[in-house]
């Protein structure tokens, strides 16, 4: 392992948008490295022996909160979800009441997913454990912005000079803002597309190009990321029937004919099948989706490993 510790000084994730270059890159060697621990028989290593994590969930989660309880085992860190459903936040207990309390008991880092954005800068402002922001609003995922740069890079073999397309919600997508503010950074070309009612008013200074149709989008491109349609907003007027959405902005083999012919195909999960993705691609060789999903669990364990002090420990 390189002396990554002496220069990934950040004490929390709470967005792409504050993390360098370098810093990503430092992420994702790391994290590189760490995927073979997943591979062993036994998969563990006394890394983070003795250290606290709380998974601490305002909102539903299948793979990130796994993936991060996952990530804390693998390293031996002690694991601690608050589910809360169960919470005295249905008390009336407030979120700053509720953190100091969490805090209290000395947690080393505590991993938030809330629906308000700035949620974890706001947390980190009020307490001493490092925060990961596991989605707030629909400000950032910067976890799944690492492990989507992942997959790419040990897929494609670089970031830099990549065409990547992101097609959905990009104005209630944490994921989106993540990856478009990630993937510029390393210097691919990002370009949107989606409902012109759900692409917000200067998304272009985040380094994102808009894109005037669907074909534009994807042509030539090396990966097409289909965001997770929001069943929840479709009572909006913002945006049209399901059916109607998977027509004009569903990922389906002619669109995919239009990218590189080796061009990946994403999605962060869940997926709604035909929807944004005809159910062929999302399991077709292109896909890597699942791959995403292991990757998941190397980059959280880098994130753990590095603002707990990397090789300092
Ligand atoms: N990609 C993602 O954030 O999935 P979950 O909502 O299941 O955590």
């Amino acid at each position: 392992m390189m002396n990554v510790g002496q220069r990934f000084l950040q004490k929390h994730v709470l967005g792409l948008e504050d993390f360098s270059r370098e810093e990503i890159d430092i992420i994702l060697h790391v994290a590189d490295s760490f995927k073979e621990i997943s591979g062993r028989q036994i998969k563990k290593v006394p890394t983070l022996r003795g250290r606290t994590v709380i998974n601490l969930f305002y909102e539903p989660s299948t793979r990130t909160r796994l993936s991060f309880e996952i990530a804390a085992k693998r390293m031996s860190a002690d694991t601690f979800n608050i589910s809360t459903s169960t919470s005295s936040t249905k008390k009336g207990e407030t979120l700053i009441d509720t953190a100091r309390n969490l805090a209290a008991m000395n947690p080393d880092v505590i991993i938030v997913r809330h629906s308000c954005s700035g949620t974890p800068k706001l947390l980190s402002n009020h307490i001493d454990a490092s925060i990961i922001n596991a989605g707030d609003g629909t400000h950032e995922h910067p976890s799944q912005g690492l492990l989507d740069l992942l997959t790419v890079r040990e897929k494609k073999g670089k970031i830099e000079g990549l065409k990547v397309a992101i097609i959905g919600d990009i104005a209630h997508s944490r994921v989106a803002h993540s990856n478009i503010i990630g993937f510029t950074k390393m210097g691919a070309q990002v370009r949107i597309f989606g409902p012109a009612t759900l692409i917000p008013a200067g998304i272009e200074d985040l380094g994102a190009i808009c894109c005037p149709s669907i074909e534009d989008a994807v042509d030539d491109v090396d990966v097409v990321m289909a965001l997770r349609i929001q069943q929840e907003r479709l009572h909006d007027p913002l945006l049209p029937s399901l059916r109607e959405y998977a027509n004009y902005f569903g990922i389906n083999r002619r669109l995919m004919g239009l990218a590189k012919k080796d061009a990946l195909i994403m999605h962060p999960g869940p997926i709604n099948r035909g929807v944004e993705l005809e159910p062929l691609l999302a399991d077709s060789e292109q896909s890597v989706i699942l791959d995403q999903v292991t990757n998941g669990v190397a980059v959280r364990m880098a994130l753990l490993y590095l603002i707990l002090g990397g090789d300092k420990t």
